[in-house]
């Protein structure tokens, strides 16, 4: 390693503390984490910071939902944030709260900073109001017909069928989610951050090397379209910081979010004895700074963000690495199909590790979005990490052990072959610094099958049957050994728990990159656990299984967060539908013929239903309310036209309506007893 030691502080984008972690969160803080892995690896000193994005109209709303506190509501998703991110090994320095004194304190700095330097002004704006609730309603929060094309229930800022944007103001008959209320026009003052201020040294920062070039293109065109003031403030009640010197006036969430990164590392540097703060965020700072998010929020990272640093006389950022969205199987995660998956769902079927290989198998340095394509994700664990990598051990360490005492060999049988290994290293570290995480990879597994041939080749298999081997034998076991440490340590930033298990089997201390060249000779190792099982196909589908489930039983999921305002999770009018959608509903009488349970199903019964000469089998996952035997006979309600879904347990033909929050308390429709099977439901 040529490089000097580098002082790099990364953060990743902080997840809003109103929902779950799932699998598209998660592109981003693998593909963070494997660098800053990787960072750490070379020696460098490198940390990594994130934490809650707790402020806003949406957990405001949501706490209110479920009579909670905000401050409890931020506490428990954060617990479960955490619990998540430590599931997949997400190994940040320090996991903060944008609801915390550091950011309170920090966003007061940059913000009075900047209106000392002339850059807020404060003007007096008309918006919807919402009477019932006495609150102002953000963009997203207000529903009515396209002012464009005049298509029903589009959001407040733009139009979902013919894409025209507009001001709320402007949407015909508009409609309070909150309330369902009709919004009344309101004045009020807010504060408004010049952006166009800064237009010469943003022009000249984002042309500098600090943005991927589809980045910097993107924003020659929203220079062209001119930088237009940005509305810093909101008004009670607002679950956020107050505006100092204001009236009651409240920091915009997207204000105080980015300074969550300064927060989370401030915290950490008070609570640490020798990583300054100042260091690492004075204007002339000489340490590195890398924010790694999604392509959505580019507007708020490459221009807001640097503009509110500088107006504050704070460093700007080195890079912003942005990235794509996941799709499965090609397509948007969605709920019905079980792609939305949760990181905790994943977590209780599948190995974290193989989603890190997959991802780091499909990531590059650009904005590209990246497909998990399920077949394809079996197939490559499988193929790369059990039949290649890990094989390497478990097809040498045996010998090793019951030959060798499980003591190396004190010389390298192909020291060419190793020197190759360790050669291509510098090829694959610099993939690794440049994020291009698949070209790393696939130089990885082609050295993974250079080492399969060479035992292939030398067959200790057969060696082992021969006399007076022992010499050869353990020449090539050892041999294989040094190849697959070599191997493990270039995987080591993506998969760290195989690695440290790895590390275990081996004998040897934490791989640092510098130290990989020297080969173990003569060393004594411990005995050999499997370090990685195959996928199989059956994980993969009752994943999928489950996260269904997870929504019948209404668990829900959370929506898409826009990147100017966010949607309220259980938004009523957008989870509306038309009387149209309702009329296609083939509601029907149908009486319980037979109730049981479904082995290996946790929340399901196996129903056959009978509408009326004609019998149905339908899963439904009310086991936890119902002794099966006490069903038999009942008559319930059932969606009779739901496509048939294919089940890890069977077809599932339909679908039973039942009423209670879930669990214990969930009740099936009973109709009069008068009804007739079949009878269709008005
Ligand atoms: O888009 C989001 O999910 C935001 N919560 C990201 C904030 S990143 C930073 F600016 F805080
Ligand atoms: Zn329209």
């Amino acid at each position: 390693m040529t490089d000097k030691k580098r002082k790099i502080l990364v953060t990743s984008a902080l997840p809003y503390a109103n929902g779950p972690i799932h699998i598209g969160h998660l592109v981003e803080y693998i593909q963070t984490d494997i660098w800053v892995r990787f960072q750490k690896m070379r020696g460098h000193e490198c940390h990594y910071v994130c934490a809650d994005d707790a402020h806003g109209t949406p957990i405001m709303l949501r706490a209110r939902q479920e009579g909670i506190t905000p401050e409890q509501l931020i506490e428990r998703v954060s617990k479960e944030h955490q619990a998540d991110f430590a599931g997949f090994a997400i190994d940040f320095d320090h996991y903060h709260s944008t609801h915390s004194d550091e950011n309170r304190e920090l966003s007061a700095l940059i913000y009075q900073r900047n209106r000392d330097a002339g850059h807020i002004r404060e003007r007096t704006i008309s918006q919807l109001y919402d009477p019932q609730e006495q609150m102002f309603l953000p963009d997203r929060f207000i529903k009515g017909a396209c002012p464009k094309c005049g298509a029903e229930d589009q959001y407040g800022d733009s139009c979902e069928n013919c894409g025209a944007t507009y001001a709320p103001t402007e949407l015909k008959n508009p409609q309070s989610a909150v309330s369902g209320a009709t919004p009344v026009e309101k004045d009020s003052l807010h504060y408004f951050f010049k952006l166009a201020d800064f237009e010469p040294m943003l022009k000249e920062w984002t042309c500098g090397g600090h943005l991927q070039a589809e980045v910097s293109n993107k924003l020659h065109e929203w220079f062209e379209a001119g930088l237009r003031e940005w509305d810093i403030s909101r008004d009670a009640p607002y679950f956020g910081f107050p505006i100092p010197d204001s009236d009651n006036k409240f920091f915009y969430v997207w204000m105080d979010a980015p300074v969550g990164y300064m927060a989370s590392f401030k915290y950490y540097c008070e609570h640490s004895d020798d990583v300054d703060f100042d260091s690492f965020w004075k204007s002339d700072s000489e340490a590195e700074l890398y924010h790694f998010i999604g392509k959505d929020i580019i507007y708020f990272h490459a221009l807001f963000w640097p503009a509110m640093l500088h107006g504050a006389h704070f460093r700007k950022p080195d890079a912003i690495f942005a990235h794509g969205f996941l799709t499965v199987d090609g397509k948007k995660m969605s709920k019905s199909r079980g792609t939305f998956i949760k990181a905790s769902s994943w977590l209780q079927h599948l190995n974290p590790e193989a989603l890190r290989y997959y991802f780091a198998a499909k990531l590059g340095a650009g904005v590209d979005d990246i497909d998990l394509n399920l077949d394809d994700f079996v197939a490559r664990i499988n193929s790369d990490l059990v039949g290649k990598v890990v094989n390497i051990a478990s097809r040498c360490a045996g010998f090793i052990k019951k030959r060798f005492d499980n003591r190396l060999a004190n010389y390298l049988d192909e020291p060419d072959l190793f020197n190759d290994f360790v050669l291509t290293g510098e090829a694959i570290a610099d993939d690794y610094e440049a994020r291009e995480f698949g070209h790393a990879l696939r130089k990885i597994m082609a050295l993974a099958d250079k080492a399969n041939q060479y035992i292939d080749d030398r067959k200790p298999w057969v060696i082992a049957k021969q006399e007076d081997s022992d010499e050869q034998l353990h020449a090539v076991c050892s041999m294989g050994i040094n190849l697959f440490r070599l191997l493990i340590g270039y995987l080591r930033p993506v998969l760290p728990q195989t690695a440290l298990a790895s590390e275990k089997f081996m004998n040897i201390h934490p791989l640092y990159w510098n130290a990989l060249p020297q080969p173990l000779l003569g060393h004594e190792i411990n005995k050999f656990k499997p370090l990685m099982t195959r996928v199989e196909s059956k994980q993969v589908e009752a994943m999928l299984e489950d996260s269904k489930e997870s929504l019948q039983a209404n668990d829900s999921a959370p929506a898409k967060i826009d990147a100017t305002d966010s949607i309220l999770q259980t938004d009523p009018i957008a989870d509306s539908i038309s009387f149209d959608d309702f009329a296609k509903l083939d509601l029907r009488i149908a009486r319980i013929v037979d109730a049981k349970t479904v082995e290996g199903a946790d929340k399901l019964l196996q129903l056959t239903l009978d509408i009326g000469g004609e019998t149905r089998n339908v899963f439904a996952g009310i086991k936890a309310a119902y002794e099966p035997h006490t069903l038999v006979g009942k008559l319930t309600v059932m969606v009779a036209n739901l496509a048939p879904r294919k089940m890890r347990f069977g077809l599932s033909e339909g679908m039973l309506l039942a009423a209670g929050p879930g669990g214990k308390d969930l009740w099936i429709l009973n109709p009069d007893e008068g009804a007739q099977p079949g009878m269709r439901v008005k």
